[in-house]
């Protein structure tokens, strides 16, 4: 079976992608090619981000290779934090700092849509393609839930009653941001 590498290091993202991609490739993480590299992302757009991270990996390890980048957008906060989510409360930050740092700001806010964004950045014998997955969802006043990752707590998607922290891996994976990009990805995969 091809070998394919997720250019990340979080077990969350891999184990979410696993379960999508492994019928058409052996999906690979950072650690499993022996890259441990703090890869920067310090571009303002989600996209650039995501090939920076894709073109590192591609160039230094010279294997066919995808990245993603998500953000979370917040109306009531004008898009943010967007494609800062990952430091929002600092740069050494943790996930619960970022989720009570949101809940903060959204104190008192009456509009609550948001949505969560991912784009992929593939390379396959150096050619670049790229994937965008949305959903659209609402940011609830407290954290409820113990599954998932950053603030899956807080959101919970529009039609469903339950944040992504308070669904099983396989019904988040069927709507989430980062399983539309994928199944993108991999539809795009299955065709060359
Ligand atoms: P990254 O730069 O793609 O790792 O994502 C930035 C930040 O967005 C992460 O550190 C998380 O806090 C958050 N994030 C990414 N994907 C998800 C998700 O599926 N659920 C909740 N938060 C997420």
């Amino acid at each position: 079976m091809k070998k394919l590498v997720f250019a990340t290091n979080n077990k969350h993202k891999i184990n979410e992608v696993a379960p999508l991609i492994q019928d058409h490739f052996q999906l690979l993480s950072l650690a499993d090619i022996h890259c441990f590299d703090e890869i920067e992302e310090p571009h303002n757009t989600l996209l650039e981000n995501a090939f920076e991270k894709a073109r590192y990996i591609y160039t230094k390890y010279q294997v066919n290779c995808f990245a993603d980048d998500t953000g979370l957008e917040i109306d009531a906060l004008d898009g943010q934090p967007g494609v800062y989510s990952a430091r929002y409360a600092g740069e050494q930050c943790s996930f619960e700092d970022n989720v009570r740092k949101v809940l903060l700001e959204m104190q008192g806010k009456k509009v609550r849509t948001a949505r969560f964004k991912t784009v992929i950045a593939l390379i396959i014998d150096g050619n670049e393609f790229s994937f965008e997955g949305k959903i659209e969802g609402e940011i609830i006043d407290e954290t409820i839930g113990k599954d998932g990752f950053g603030y899956d707590p807080i959101f919970r998607p529009i039609g469903y009653h339950q944040t992504f922290a308070e669904m099983p891996l396989e019904e988040k994976n069927k709507i989430s941001h980062r399983a539309l990009a994928s199944k993108q990805l991999i539809q795009f995969l299955s065709q060359i």
